[in-house]
């Protein structure tokens, strides 16, 4: 198959209906050069871009970008963002506001968010809230990015008394999704991205998570030392069906959000693995894990107390945690410690939390649940010797 063909084949559109907010998701091979294009559709001429940027991605993609956007004839300024959780902050909000404010971003202005999760989440909220409102596009740049966090119009930013406290709804006018751009990405990022990735075939789709299974690991061994299963390295970096795997991820993404934006309801399957992932975050002070590998961890805990409160089949939390460690996702934690932070969980009530469990691969529920039975479960689990209630007893809370 020439290049070509492969990339007509890997080359999608998916549409969001969300009535007046719907937008469409670009996943295009190289579609980063489409970029002034995209964006002229919603910054009518005469009307400021802002460019909020990932300072890392810029030094890789600046002068791709700045020279496609120039040769269409557009002006934009870059606010470049530091990489990292951190940036996530009010400080750096008010940094953006004040370059909005200096460039004279006004109504119908457009913010273009380059980068990952982090980057998108802020400029994502300093688009909601700028003016009351501006236009958005996003350009995730991370494989995290690309199948979660771009689509579905969550932004946030973090404070002290938690993370991703203080956020909007604010939905894009589209996703510019560029597959290649996760060749750069160092492989512990790749591997937190196939951590959501995982999260959408266990809440979803047994296809897609057998397709994981049988796949060629694309990590590298020399970064995930104790990973007897990573293949060597694919020199690209990235497998040949990347584009299929965030397409058939965002199509996920696309049908639970377009049932429920406003996570009333079902959208909140999309959290599997984060009450616990973000416990295991915040005690660490989001310095040891990143999102991807706490989630990881937290997937590991639901899919084992689904097991043991009968709600999960048995053998469910084997297959994802081999799955999990088969592309380097190796954390697991003591949970019983995590419940006095899972109390202050955006889910949690005084008495009880909404968990996300699974009923077996492919399929979610959530369940509420008061802190005693959850207390109790994770208790079990420990007693268990960890995430893996059906494994040999002999094989059981093996850590890397
Ligand atoms: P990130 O944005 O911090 O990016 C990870 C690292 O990759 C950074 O160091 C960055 O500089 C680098 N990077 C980005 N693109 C690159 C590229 N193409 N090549 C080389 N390096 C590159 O982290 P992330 O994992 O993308 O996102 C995590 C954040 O996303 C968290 O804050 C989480 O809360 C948020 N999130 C939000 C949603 C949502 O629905 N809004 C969903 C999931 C996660
Ligand atoms: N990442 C969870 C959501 O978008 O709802």
């Amino acid at each position: 198959m020439t290049e070509m063909t492969e990339m007509t084949r890997n080359t999608e559109k998916l549409h969001v209906p969300l009535g007046g907010r719907s937008y469409d998701i670009l996943i295009r091979p190289g579609g980063l050069d489409e970029l002034p294009v995209v964006a002229a559709s919603y910054a009518p001429v005469g009307e400021a871009i802002a460019l909020i940027c990932d300072e890392t991605v810029w030094e890789l993609y600046g002068r791709r970008v700045s020279s496609a956007l120039r040769g269409a004839g557009m002006a934009f300024e870059c606010i470049p963002v530091p990489p990292g959780e951190g940036s996530k902050r009010l400080d750096q909000l008010a940094r953006i506001y004040n370059g909005l404010a200096g460039m004279g971003l006004g109504r119908n202005g457009l913010i273009v968010a380059l980068g990952g999760g982090v980057t998108g989440d802020l400029a994502g909220f300093a688009a909601a809230t700028w003016m009351r409102g501006v236009s958005l596009v996003q350009v995730p740049t991370t494989l995290l990015a690309q199948v979660d966090s771009s689509v579905g119009g969550k932004t946030a930013i973090d404070i002290d008394a938690g993370k991703n406290l203080v956020g909007a709804f604010h939905q894009p006018k589209a996703v510019l999704i560029d597959p290649q751009l996760i060749e750069t990405l160092p492989a512990r990022e790749r591997a937190a991205g196939m951590s959501e990735v995982i999260k959408y075939g266990a809440i979803a789709s047994e296809t897609l998570f057998a397709q994981l299974e049988s796949r060629r690991v694309p990590v590298d061994p020399a970064v995930l030392p104790g990973n007897p299963n990573a293949a060597p390295a694919d020199p690209a970096g990235v497998s040949g069906d990347s584009a299929d795997i965030i397409c058939a991820c965002c199509r996920i993404k696309r049908d639970v959000v377009a049932e429920d934006e406003f996570d009333a309801g079902r959208r909140m399957i999309l959290n599997f693995g984060h009450t616990f992932g973000h416990a295991i975050e915040a005690k660490y002070g989001y310095g040891r894990f990143n999102h991807g590998e706490a989630v990881a961890g937290g997937m590991r805990i639901a899919a084992g107390i689904g097991e043991i409160l009968g709600v999960t089949a048995r053998g469910t939390a084997r297959r994802l945690s081999d799955l999990l460690s088969r592309y380097g996702l190796d954390a697991r934690e003591d949970a019983d410690d995590l419940i006095p932070i899972v109390r202050r969980d955006k889910k949690a009530t005084g008495r009880d939390v909404k968990l996300v469990l699974l009923k077996g691969i492919g399929e979610a529920v959530v369940e509420r649940l008061e802190y005693p039975v959850v207390e109790a479960a994770l208790r079990a689990l420990r007693d268990r010797g960890g995430d893996d209630a059906s494994r040999d007893p002999d094989e059981r809370g093996r850590k890397p």
